[in-house]
This record gives C-alpha cells, structure tokens and sequence, in this order.
C-alpha cells in the first residue's frame, strides 16, 4: 500500500502572480483563499477542493504541520492494517511513515492515484477544512485532527524550514515568529486551522475526532484505543490483555522510528534541488514545552495572549 513517493515535477504557478506572497520561511508562500500555501504547491492544492471526490468510508488524517503528521501517519496505518503486518517485520522498519499515508494532491498523492486506492482509504491533509470539498462533511467522512500547542508548533516549524533551507540555519527567529503571529506560516493562519476543526468536531462528534499532540505524549495507549474505534477496528478483549495496543505504541514511538535506518538517512528533494527533506529532521526531539530552549520568555507570552484572544469562546485551549 506504499504510494509512489516522486513528483510529476510541481510547476510554478501563474495563478500565484496575481496573489499575496511573502518569502521568510524556506520557500515563498502564497495567499490563497484566506490560507498561506507553498507558492510551489498551489497549482496542486487549489485542485482538490472541486476535485478530490470524498468517500463515506475515507479515514482523512488532518494535521496542522509540525503537530506530529508523521507520528500519527505511522500509528494510524499501524492500527488499520494490523492483521497484515508482523510487529517484527513490518513496513515502518523499512518506510518513512509520511509515504505510508499520501497526503491528498500533495506530491505521491495526485488525485488520480487517490482515485485508484481501494475503499476504505487512509488519506492525509494538512489542509484547512475550507480547502477540501464541503461533501467532506456531507457524505460523513471520518476525520482524526492533529494540532499542537502553538508554542511548540512554531519552534518545531522553524527548525524544521531551517534544515529544510540547506543553509546554516538562516531564517530569522525573529522574523519568522513576527509572520507566524500574523498568521503567515505554511497552512495557516495556524487559528483558522485549529478552529475550523474544533468547530467540526463539535458538529461532528461521532466522525470526527480532535487531538492535541500533548495528548498523544501523555497518554498513548488510551489515544490509540480512540484512534482504533475511530478507524472502525477496534481493539477486541483479546488484543488488549495480550499487549497489542502497547506493542502498537511502542512500534510508532519516537525512539523506534527515528532509529530505523531509513529515517536515519533517507531524503527527497523538492523544489528541483532547492529544498531538501532529510527523514531525520521529522524526528528532532519529540517533546512538550520544548520552546523554551529557541524562544524567549517575551516571545512565548506574546504568543500567550495571542492564541488566548484567537480562541476565546470557542472552548479551545492550550
Ligand atoms: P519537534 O520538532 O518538537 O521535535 P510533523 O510530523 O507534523 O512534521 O511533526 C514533527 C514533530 O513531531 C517534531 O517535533 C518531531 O520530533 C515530533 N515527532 C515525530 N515523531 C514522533 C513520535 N513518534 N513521537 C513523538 N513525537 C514525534
């Protein structure tokens, strides 16, 4: 079930010259409908919303980027596919978890090889919920949302455009937080992101299911036995007292993937050459509260007050 991981080759777009961009991260983003995309990525992510065709049985894995996309990945297509895979020999021993679930228009997740994947499907997004079709919502696709507390998200952001950049880290922090507090960060404005989710959850609740990334670090048996009934397998009584939900946990934990040899050394390249993912940088330190060693004290309460106003009433919080 492993998609074809290389690009047909993005081109850059015209339709982004007539749009707000900015430079300031690894690579210019663009305005889109209210949501900052990858300039380089907009010719594909403006297809989905009239093109991709959502199916009731479609399990969407949707995640702000840098909330631990590639951690779920490998959890949810652990669970779903448990009666196919030996825990010894077993796909994430030999393939990097985002290539196991294709993010939908992305690069190894064009619309027509979304087309052909077999029913149920596991998909991925990190696109906002009004840049996917709204029969989304209609035809009852089953959604697990992925974000993470904005302070750990930013510095996760950062360093990952960084080594991204190929360069000796040179992105500003403080520019970069400037633009992330403005809303202008990839997908975002992280907000919009968070709340268009929330809200959908709460309309929602038996489809959708909301997760913080501080969650999954504090209680990953329990976030495991949610995801498994979401998917619709759950764990039955037998499983449970014979230890596969930990044996699950411990297969997707940080220690494992980032010491199997693929995440170790395997990389693409995006951009014809001018962006660089290593694996190794999905896997930096895999943490809660991590931000105080980037950002200052100031930094961190400014980003306080920010996301305290951008959810006040919502029943969000961080
Ligand atoms: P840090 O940069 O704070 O370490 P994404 O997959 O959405 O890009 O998110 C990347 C973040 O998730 C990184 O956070 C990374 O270390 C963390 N991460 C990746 N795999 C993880 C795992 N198995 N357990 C916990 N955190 C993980």
């Amino acid at each position: 079930p492993v998609a074809p991981t290389e690009s047909k080759g993005c081109t850059e777009v015209d339709v982004a010259a007539a749009l707000p961009t900015r430079e300031g991260w690894s690579t210019p983003l663009t305005l889109y409908k209210n949501c900052w995309l990858r300039t380089h990525t907009l010719n594909r992510f403006m297809l989905v919303q009239d093109n991709f065709k959502p199916r009731s049985d479609d399990i969407i894995l949707a995640t702000h980027p840098k909330s631990g996309t590639t951690w779920l990945k490998a959890l949810a297509f652990t669970i779903a596919n448990r009666s196919s895979y030996d825990f010894a020999d077993h796909p994430l021993h030999a393939v990097n978890p985002q290539h196991l679930v294709p993010f939908i228009g992305a690069v190894g997740g064009d619309l027509d090889y979304i087309e052909t994947i077999p029913s149920p499907r596991l998909l991925s997004t990190h696109l906002p919920l009004s840049l996917l079709p709204p029969s989304l919502s209609t035809v009852g696709c089953r959604i697990i949302y992925l974000c993470r507390e904005p302070k750990d998200s930013f510095v996760s952001r950062w360093h990952f455009d960084n080594k991204m950049s190929k360069g000796n880290y040179p992105i500003n922090l403080d520019e970069a937080f400037a633009m992330f507090c403005e809303g202008c960060s990839p997908f975002g404005p992280f907000w919009d992101h968070y709340l268009q989710y929330w809200k959908e959850s709460l309309a929602r609740p038996q489809e959708v299911l909301f997760l913080k990334y501080e969650e999954l670090v504090f209680d990953p048996v329990k976030v495991v036995l949610k995801l498994a009934d979401l998917i619709g397998v759950p764990f039955t009584q037998e499983e449970e007292s014979s230890g596969v939900v930990e044996k699950v946990v411990k297969l997707c934990s940080f220690n494992e993937l980032s010491s199997q040899g693929v995440n170790q050394t395997g990389s693409v390249e995006r951009v014809g050459g001018k962006i660089l993912i290593q694996f190794s940088s999905l896997f930096r330190k895999g943490k809660v509260g991590e931000w105080v060693n980037t950002m200052s004290k100031e930094m961190g309460e400014k980003l306080d007050i920010l996301v305290e106003e951008k959810f006040k009433g919502s029943g969000l919080m961080f």
